[in-house]
């Protein structure tokens, strides 16, 4: 598919106005998303686990105006409370998305969103968020062109999500979701997130995440200015192929179940996106001395306790904590007891593998 097949070619049908609420996850990458071309290209394919109970919730009120209007009619609330300064972000979203959605100039929308985690938690919710909103315009769409099949509904909304932030295009569906085009997986495509395609061992099924909120405040560097860092960065063409690599290793793993090789891709992955900022130019660091202090206990205790826990990080100092549903208790356990202390005033928050975004 081209980006030409998701301009729409003509409505079908008229609407005055309606409601609609989508409900869409937030995601965990295994092999990490890290550098981008224009137009939120990536620069290598990820794949990741979709999350479940952390989630943004979106309602969108949608109205026709008398006539098409100049700008975009919108008024956003978060958690009920006008929220000015989400609207440049949403201003930039909808003029990237317009030529796929061309009636947007013609509506009023309101949109009121609330995130089910902890405010700053330093839990991004841009994934859930921009993929929650790409849903609901999804659905105005369908209003006036019922003939869209299912697939085509969630791969754009796939499509206009990664416009509004890359990996917001693996929030769509579940469980496991690669965004990117890969030699190895058939159908993967750098414009939209597609369902993994191959066998998936069941050890994977009800897979845990829990997320250790090490550091709960403002990244001292977004994720925009660490991709736009990997332009030039000196070992950029090396990493991108890693992540290549990388996925055509998961393949056997992810239906084999060989958890040994799953940590050690998904930890090296997680070391290597910390390495990339920490090589990059100018260089950061958004691990903190907790972070290292549980990543040490993990593997301490994993090489004590022989259980498959393993952590991965996204673009912050938070750990991610996998481990399979058989282990749960001793691994719960022991995160309880020798992890939570390092959390910024104790918190965590306890998530596992889910089945992407509903309509609620
Ligand atoms: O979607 P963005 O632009 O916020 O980038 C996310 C990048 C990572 O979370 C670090 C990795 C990933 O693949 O999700």
């Amino acid at each position: 598919m081209t980006i030409k097949d998701f301009i729409p070619s003509k409505y079908t049908h008229q609407i005055q106005q309606g409601k609609v609420t989508y409900k869409a996850p937030s995601n965990i990458a295994l092999v990490k998303y890290w550098g981008k071309k224009a137009d939120q290209i990536p620069a290598n394919p990820s794949i990741s686990f979709t999350l479940d109970a952390c989630a943004t919730t979106t309602t969108i009120s949608y109205s026709k105006m008398n006539a098409k209007s100049n700008d975009f009619s919108f008024e956003l609330l978060f958690d009920g409370e006008p929220k000015d300064d989400f609207r440049p972000k949403i201003e930039i979203f909808f003029s990237r998305i317009e030529p796929y959605l061309p009636f947007l100039k013609e509506f009023y929308l309101k949109i009121e969103t609330s995130n089910s985690f902890p405010h700053s938690s330093g839990i991004a919710s841009s994934a859930s968020g921009m993929a929650a909103l790409a849903l609901g315009l999804m659905h105005i769409e369908k209003e006036i062109n019922p003939a869209i099949t299912d697939e085509h509904f969630n791969r754009k909304a796939s499509f206009l999500a990664r416009l509004g932030s890359g990996s917001a295009c693996r929030s769509v569906e579940g469980d496991l979701i690669q965004w990117g085009s890969h030699n190895g997986t058939e159908g993967s495509s750098d414009l939209y997130a597609i369902k993994y395609p191959y066998a998936v061992h069941k050890v994977f099924q009800k897979y845990h995440d829990t997320i250790l909120l090490v550091d709960k405040g403002q990244k001292q560097v977004s994720s925009t200015i660490g991709h736009k860092l990997m332009h030039n960065h000196p070992f950029a063409e090396q990493r991108f192929d890693q992540a290549h690599e990388n996925l055509s290793k998961l393949k056997s793993i992810l239906a084999s179940g060989n958890l040994n090789d799953f940590i050690r891709i998904v930890e090296s992955e997680a070391l290597t996106l910390h390495a990339m900022m920490m090589t990059s130019i100018p260089y950061f660091i958004l691990m903190k001395p907790n972070t290292l202090e549980i990543i040490n206990r993990i593997w301490a205790f994993r090489a004590s306790s022989g259980t498959h826990l393993c952590f991965t990080l996204d673009a912050g100092a938070n750990v991610h904590v996998l481990y399979p549903e058989n282990e749960k208790e001793v691994v719960y356990q022991f995160i309880k007891d020798e992890l939570v202390a390092f959390c910024e005033k104790g918190q965590y928050i306890c998530d596992r593998i889910g089945f992407g975004a509903k309509k609620v």
